[in-house]
């Protein structure tokens, strides 16, 4: 945990995350995700491409369009390690270690921060796609850099066919993938295709500088793709529970156990989380990493550039001690469970084992029966009706959202 930062962007916004959530198996492997912001938005338009391997190797292969509501959707040739990157114009750009599982779509959260400085940005210019040889092409553009740190990527991406390029300077690749890269022209490989077919509405050219800035995005007719984003209508919740990425590139979840308790899980790493707790206005931590016990003490910050817990880790016994700071990239999805919601709201005045009377009705066997104990005829529409709306002596539940109303009735359904 006291290893150095990368530097540039990488100490932004790097991670290592492995979901585990992922949807059930499907024949095909897709990553997917919703494109959200720090200050509260989802984006309209943008661009993804996706290394397969490590991150920052370079070696870019596929790629993808982010949909008018911020979501994107790729097919990938295989499991296992991927990087993952997402650009949207006004935002910087995000890099994310990935490990796909095969057959199935992997859901990944994307939550970029907001491009502070936009006269640095890289400026792409005459994109071009020129035939090299029979049912084959080349892709070309031209970078300046008002700030002269472009890095190694300045790609083209095929929307219609999720393939992504990486152009290299006509002159050649640099080596060194730190360095700042030349302004000038750029030229990919020799990609196979008929030219004369290319739907260039579907290819799009992007660039980002070593500061993850990234300018206009365009496609292959020169246009700009810009499209303003929209307010998201779930925001980031400034509370604990939901899923961080710290300033060590690792991914973890917190979960709400008690009022002002917490548990916590790292993704793929050897930190143990053993106790998060609430003192005042600090979050106190004790976690296990490389057998030694740490401490720390974090304050949750909530501001329209996002939702952050900051503050301080130390050993006690070796005393080695850094700054430990969490960017919030979701919301936990609550699982709604019916049971859970009748034992309560419910059970003070129903019985789910019997047909007794409470001070309501028993409600075992209640679809079961052809009628109501009220003596209407059973159905969804009525049992839903009457929790929302109450009456005869039961209060109504009115605030209850309709998934709420519907894990309650399969709970009914079940007794
Ligand atoms: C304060 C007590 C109370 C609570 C809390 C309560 N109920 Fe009731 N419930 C009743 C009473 C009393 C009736 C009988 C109403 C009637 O006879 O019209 C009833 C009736 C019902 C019926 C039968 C309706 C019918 O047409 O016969 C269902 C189903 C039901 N409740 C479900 C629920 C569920 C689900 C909850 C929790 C979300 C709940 N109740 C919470 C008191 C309660």
């Amino acid at each position: 945990m006291n290893r150095l930062f990368f530097s540039f962007c990488f100490l932004l916004v790097c991670s290592v995350l492995i979901l585990p959530a992922t949807s059930p198996a499907r024949a095909q492997t897709f990553i997917s995700g919703t494109v959200i912001t720090s200050d509260g938005m989802v984006v309209a338009s943008g661009v993804v491409a996706l290394e397969r391997g490590e991150l920052h190797n370079n070696e870019f292969e596929t790629g993808g369009v982010i949909g008018p509501d911020g979501t994107f959707k790729i097919p990938l040739p295989a499991g296992g390690p991927w990087g993952l990157h997402v650009y949207s114009e006004g935002y910087l750009y995000f890099p994310l270690q990935v490990r796909i599982k095969e057959n199935e779509d992997n859901e990944v959260p994307v939550v970029l921060p907001v491009d502070g400085s936009r006269k640095d940005d890289p400026q792409l210019s005459d994109f071009r796609f020129e035939k090299s040889a029979q049912g084959r092409f080349r892709v070309r553009m031209t970078v300046r850099d008002g700030n002269d740190n472009l890095g190694p990527q300045m790609l083209a991406i095929d929307g219609a066919n999720f393939k992504s390029y990486r152009l290299v300077p006509v002159g050649g690749d640099v080596a060194d993938k730190k360095a700042n890269f030349p302004e000038g022209e750029y030229v990919s490989v020799e990609i196979n295709g008929d030219m004369d077919e290319l739907d260039k509405s579907q290819w799009f050219f992007v660039a980002a500088d070593h500061q993850c800035s990234n300018g206009v995005i365009y496609s292959g007719l020169n246009q700009s793709i810009f499209a303003q984003p929209k307010p998201n209508p779930e925001p980031l919740s400034c509370e604990i529970p939901g899923i961080w990425k710290s300033n060590f590139d690792k991914t973890y979840r917190f979960t709400a156990s008690a009022p002002d308790q917490f548990t916590g899980e790292q993704f793929e790493g050897d930190l143990i989380l053993k106790k998060i707790s609430k003192k005042g206005d600090l979050f106190h931590f004790s976690f296990v990493f490389d057998n030694e016990d740490g401490r720390a003490d974090l304050a949750l910050n909530c501001s329209e550039l996002g939702v952050e817990l900051k503050g301080s880790f130390w050993f006690p016994k070796s005393g080695r001690k850094d700054t430990w700071v969490f960017t919030k990239l979701n919301n936990e999805k609550k699982t709604i469970s019916g049971e859970a919601l009748f034992k309560n709201n419910c059970i003070v005045c129903h019985f789910t084992d019997s047909k007794a009377k409470k001070v309501g009705p028993g409600l075992q066997g209640l679809f079961k029966s052809e009628r109501l104990p009220s003596g209407k005829p059973v159905s969804e529409a009525e049992v839903s009706r009457q929790i929302k709306q109450g009456g005869g002596g039961m209060p109504p539940f009115a605030h209850f959202k309709d998934e709420e109303i519907q894990a309650l009735v399969e709970y009914l359904k079940s007794l």
